[in-house]
This record gives structure tokens, sequence and C-alpha cells, in this order.
């Protein structure tokens, strides 16, 4: 079987050499499309793949048609919301992701954001200190309870809402549970994002929900772009100017946040999961998962059932 690794961002050559030892020692062939810049390389090079290996790559319509022999593509990583989905059933192609692989190199960097805004971007003026303020985690899986467990090492106050998972759950992993997005809000010092970009929360975080935060309040986005309703969090910055936000997702309107200097900053380009331990969690898994489908028709981690 030909299977393609098709990364606009590619991933640490540590784990290429992973990915390419798992899939030829169970007989197939690796091809690699790293650092496309445009999607016909992408539409040529799935044309006879059986099998694909992406990230945040957009795997459309237009490239299902193209790839007439795919049977399955593995998103390494979590979120999905760039394959589609429903699309791809209809093709008879088995989505999965590699959920958990690499979430404690995001969780890791919601920290390397909040220290840089809480000293004021390295500006050189007295900041101030995580130890003691209240975290709030929107979205209590993978990347929440790593999140949550780095929190407590800072000695952080941690807090999380999430719609699909029970109070109890939270409250087992020593962290307090809110009942809504609201209270968690309206609670917490830094609320940090960590829900998928689905139908209910495009746009989900907006003037009314961040308004809800303390003098001071801290917006973390290392999610998708997305959920957030960028007019409203722009007006409300400009309406409040103790509030920060900071992101590993550079919004559409880049530009009018960058006027708030001294109070946003983004990342050049999503880089949350991009440590070679999370490439090679990620991949690995991906080629694993790859291997088990056309050995035994696995398809535990389909996410297009
Ligand atoms: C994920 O959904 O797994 C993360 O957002 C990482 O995405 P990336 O592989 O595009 O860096």
């Amino acid at each position: 079987m030909k299977v393609l690794v098709a990364t606009e961002k590619p991933f640490a050559s540590t784990a290429i050499n992973g990915i390419r030892k798992e899939i030829e020692s169970a007989g197939h062939e690796l091809v690699l499309l790293e650092k496309y810049t445009d999607v016909q390389q992408l539409l040529d090079a799935v044309k006879d793949a059986d099998a694909m290996i992406v990230r945040s790559d957009k795997v459309t319509p237009a490239v299902l048609d193209a790839a007439k022999q795919l049977k399955i593509v593995v998103r390494a990583g979590a979120g999905y919301d760039s394959i589609d989905t429903a699309y791809a059933k209809t093709k008879g192609v088995v989505v999965e992701n590699t959920p958990g692989q690499n979430s404690n190199a995001v969780a890791e960097l919601v920290f390397g954001l909040l220290v840089y805004a809480v000293r004021n971007f390295f500006n050189g003026k007295s900041g101030t200190e995580l130890m003691g303020k209240k975290l709030g985690i929107l979205a209590f899986g993978n990347v929440g309870r790593n999140v949550a467990r780095v929190a407590k090492g800072f000695g952080m106050d941690v807090y999380a809402y999430d719609a699909f998972c029970p109070a109890n759950v939270i409250e087992e992993a020593g962290v307090h549970a809110v009942a809504n997005q609201e209270e968690l809000f309206k609670t917490c010092d830094v609320v940090s994002l960590h829900i998928p970009a689905t139908p209910e929360t495009k746009e989900s975080i907006n003037y009314a929900l961040v308004n809800q935060m303390k003098k001071g309040g801290i917006l973390v986005n290392t999610a998708r772009k997305e959920v957030i309703n960028e007019p409203e969090l722009l007006k409300l910055l400009a309406d409040r100017d103790d509030l920060k936000f900071v992101t590993d997702i550079k919004p559409d309107a880049d530009e009018a946040f960058s006027k708030f200097e001294g109070r946003y900053f983004s990342t050049p380009k999503k880089m949350g999961a991009q440590t070679a331990e999370a490439n090679n969690n990620a991949g690995i898994a991906a080629a694993r998962q790859i291997n088990a489908f056309f050995k035994d028709g696995s398809t535990k981690f389909q996410v297009n059932k």
C-alpha cells in the first residue's frame, strides 16, 4: 500500500524516521509531500495513495475526489475540523485522529504564552505571578487535563467546565467543576480555551462571555481561531483596557488585534503541537493505526462512523 504523509507544516525529522520505520516494516511504501505551497501539489500526490497522514492540512471534497485509491486518512493530532469527514464517509474513506498524542506539547505552550503575558511581554516592567491565580479550563479533554496538571505545579487554583464531561470526573482530577462557561469566565483570572471547532462552538467566545472576566483577565487560545468571535473580541479589547488576549492561532483580524500593543500576542504560526515529542507520538501513532487498518481492519479511532 502507498502511504502519503502530506504536511504543509512538516513533522520533525525524527518523527518522519519513526513513521517510515513503522510503514516500511509493515511492507508498505512511504511517500512524503512536505511544505507544499499549492493545493495542486496535494491533488497530484493523493492520486495513487491508499492511505494518508495529515496534520491541519485541508482534506476537502476536491482532495478526496482526486484520491481514487484512498481508504484511510489519519489526522496526526486531535482536531479534525480541517477534514470533510462527512464527504469522506460518502466515499467510504475512514477518517481517524490520534487523541492525546500531542496534548502535553499544547498544554506546555499555554504556560509559555501565559508567563509571557503576565510578565508584560518581557518589556522590563513589573508583572504578576501565576501562583494563587484562578485558571479556568474550557473543555476538559486531553489538553485541558494536561493544562490542569501543569497549572497545579505553578500553584494555580484550577477550575474547569466541559459540556460533555461530568462534574464528578473534573472534581476527581482535583479541579473545581463549575456549572457553565459563564461561571468559568466570571470566576477565573485566566481562561484557557480547549474546545474543538464545531458548529456549536464557532464564534462562541464573544463579547458577553469574555466581558464576565474580572479586571486584568487573560484569555488564552491554543484551540482554534474559529471559536473566537473576532469583531466582538476586538470591540471588548477596545472597551476594556485591562484585558489581554494571547493566542497560538493567528486571528483573521491579526492586524486589528495588533493595535492592542502590550495586550495581544499571537505566535506567527500555530506551534502548540510543534515539538519533536508530539510529532513522534502523533506521527508514529498515525502510522501504527494505518498498519492496523490494513492488517486486520481496525478502525478504533475512526471519527466518521
Ligand atoms: C491538534 O488538533 O492536534 C492540534 O491543534 C495540533 O495541530 P497541528 O498538527 O496542525 O500542529
